[in-house]
């Protein structure tokens, strides 16, 4: 019976995510299995005992590896909301259940994707903490906790209730999970597929230096059976004991104000330095609260909303190798359309050999596919359980698919690459690409698709012949209107006045990103000077190594380059001779970090602005760092800043400080 299957697999789920901290299926999946249990005829009977049920089974038994600890208040769980519908029913049974008229206060926080931890304090001093378990008793993890820097050791009060309970979710920062997955690739040990996972496997650890070492943090969003009146005091009450609360948790009034959080959190999502699966609303009153009570597993008074799923699965359909700017070949997935993160995704990186052999990914295979905002969506793992019997290995090519040529392994990488560079033309795509892109010459308009048109039609085969277009040849084009061609070629026009920055930037040399190109203006007075230039030379510019030096000193040993460059210079490009002496500028000698977004000009703008002044703009928080400037959404660098004490500078001091400069 499709009920016993169900059940099955969701005691299977359960234990695999709860002990194991290893799913096997993405949450979307899990999600709908109990939509699905719960859609079936004898869950919808009132007079089934919920106990028997696996749906109110919260988490999983207790692991024997651990001491157990009963709660001597349930830790229950939350009822899940996934449409609009969801959450006006929600509002809409408690003002009738209440009989209220008006609007209810909610208190809305953000669903932290971790996990539940209970803590107890007796006579202000940690006395133990443990995790939900089945919800009735879970395992003591009283001194993995202690390692945790958010968690005091003792309430700060003078006056601490002699007994008092305290939840709240333990998590992993985004930006130490990424660390933790990088370090397992260098050691090649096994990654964790997500924050939670890796939260999860980091606290339910025997050996609490290893929690020491995770780093991992603490929110406290609830303290049970409180004498408190509202959950506003609640929160103020930890936070006032020396407890971390998010910022983001706000008062909100109705539906509406519901409605209004779940449209505020949701873009702000991604740029939250932590994950989190949705919002959390409560009932601000604790009166009401008791009046409202639980129903099975869950209280009446919260919800839980769920964000649309950033991991869903698929079927690999294809793999096939996309040719990049330097002729490296990146094997892409071709999936069975599949709804995530908000689009329908039927593309995704499997980023490179190496990784397709570790999470062994055979096409044919179901792959658990992720996509998190605006970053490119990639296959993170296989589902094992659901390989089919007929599977093909992925191999390496060996050759480029667009030109033919060899294809090699790039010696000590494991990327693969396609040796014809100019002569190929997905990599001249790609390099015109670049070269028109935003960062270098910032060729408006000029995308992708034009680009392949250009190409294709054989108007263009290198960057300098970008400048040769006429009118005729680009209203010609398929899709290309009169006033498109005349916008373009104005584009084209006004990208010859450029910075030597840039230019180089734009030429595409190997691993000459912004910031090398950055050192190499600064150090050459001309273009002449730095093709002329040796790999002595080169290598001693700071921060250029031997292999990029290498990769310069080659570029402009080749005749192509030689010439394309000249024709560049030929067109009219051209820029300001940068300031000869740079220790002259106001800002000299000061090093920034950008971080966050800022609402009065882009990133790029900033970073050029401080450069004109002469400071150095890094990507990364050191002791050195003079300055960081946060916008709003910082994330990871703006909490180092704050550990360092580097000092840190809101949008507006920072308008106010290259203003008062530029003066
Ligand atoms: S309150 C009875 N608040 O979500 C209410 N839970 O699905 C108990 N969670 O077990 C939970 N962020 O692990 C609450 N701000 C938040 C939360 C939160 C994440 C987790 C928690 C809980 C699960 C319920």
């Amino acid at each position: 019976m499709r009920i016993d299957e169900l059940k099955k697999l969701l005691e299977r789920y359960n234990y695999e995510y709860y002990v194991l901290n290893n799913p096997s299926v993405p949450d979307s999946e899990y999600d709908r299995l109990v939509k699905e249990l719960k859609s079936l005829e004898p869950y919808q009977s009132p007079d089934l005992n919920p106990v028997s049920s696996v749906l109110s089974n919260v988490g999983a038994k207790p692991q024997s590896k651990f001491k157990h600890i009963a709660h001597k208040i349930p830790m229950l769980s939350l009822d899940n909301a996934f449409a609009p519908s969801d959450i006006e029913n929600f509002v809409r049974k408690i003002q009738d259940r209440l009989e209220l008229q008006q609007d209810l206060s909610f208190i809305a926080e953000p669903k932290l994707d971790g996990l539940a931890v209970s803590l107890v304090y007796e006579q202000g001093v940690l006395s133990y903490a443990a995790t939900r378990g089945d919800g009735s008793t879970g395992e003591d993890i009283t001194l993995n906790c202690k390692t945790i820097q958010d968690i005091p050791l003792s309430l700060n009060t003078a006056q601490p209730p002699a007994w008092v309970e305290v939840r709240g979710e333990v998590y992993l920062l985004k930006s130490k999970f990424e660390a933790l997955n990088r370090q397992a690739a260098v050691d090649g040990t096994k990654s964790f597929a997500n924050p939670r996972n890796a939260a999860a496997g980091s606290l339910r650890q025997l050996d609490p230096k290893i929690t020491l070492k995770r780093g991992l943090s603490f929110y406290a969003y609830n303290i049970p059976e409180t004498k408190l009146t509202t959950h506003k005091d609640c929160l103020a009450q930890l936070q006032a004991w020396g407890f971390m609360v998010s910022d983001e948790i706000q008062e909100v009034k109705g539906l509406e104000g519901c409605k209004a959080y779940y449209e505020y959190l949701g873009a702000k999502r991604n740029a939250l330095p932590y994950e989190i699966d949705g919002i959390v609303y409560k009932i601000n009153e604790i009166s009401l609260q008791k009046q409202l009570g639980f129903i099975s597993r869950s209280p009446r008074w919260a919800i839980a909303y769920k964000f649309a799923a950033q991991e869903e699965m698929t079927e690999l359909l294809a793999v096939e190798f996309q040719v990049g700017r330097t002729g490296i070949l990146t094997p892409v997935a071709r999936l069975k359309p599949v709804f995530v993160g908000g689009v329908t995704v039927s593309n995704a990186t499997l980023h490179n050999m190496d990784e397709i052999a570790r999470k062994d990914i055979r096409v044919g295979d179901t792959v658990i596919v992720r996509r998190a905002g605006d970053v490119i969506p990639e296959v993170v793992s296989v589902i094992l359980e659901k390989r089919p019997l007929h599977t093909k290995a992925i191999s390496a090519p060996t050759n480029c698919p667009a030109c033919n040529s060899v294809a090699l392994q790039v010696e000590g990488e494991s990327a693969i690459r396609c040796v014809a560079e100019i002569s190929c033309p997905a990599q001249i795509k790609e390099a015109i690409a670049h070269f028109a892109s935003r960062r270098a010459m910032d060729i408006d308009g000029l995308g992708n698709k034009l680009v392949d048109q250009l190409v294709a039609a054989g108007l263009i085969s290198n960057v300098s012949q970008l400048y040769t277009l006429s009118f005729e040849q680009l209203s010609a084009l398929e899709r290309m209107g009169d006033k498109s061609a005349t916008n373009l070629l104005a584009a084209i026009e006004q990208s010859k006045h450029t910075t030597f920055e840039r230019f180089l930037f734009a030429l595409g040399i190997r691993e000459v990103g912004a910031t090398t190109a950055r050192s190499l203006s600064l150090e050459f007075q001309d273009l002449s000077e730095l093709m002329d230039a040796s790999e002595e030379r080169l290598i001693a510019i700071k921060d250029i190594g031997p292999v990029v030096a290498h990769n310069i000193y080659v570029f402009f040993q080749q005749p192509h380059n030689i010439e394309v460059v000249g024709q560049l210079v030929k067109a009219g490009i051209s820029w300001k001779k940068p300031v000869s002496d740079i220790s002259q500028l106001p800002l000299a000698g000061q090093t920034f970090v950008l971080t966050g977004a800022l609402t009065k000009f882009s990133r790029d703008e900033a970073r050029d602005q401080l450069q004109n002044l002469g400071a150095t703009v890094t990507n990364s928080v050191s002791k050195k760092t003079n300055y960081v400037v946060a916008g709003s959404d910082a994330g990871s660098k703006l909490d180092k800043a704050l550990e360092l004490k580097v000092p840190v500078l809101s949008e507006d001091e920072f308008l106010d400080l290259i203003q008062r400069t530029n003066k």
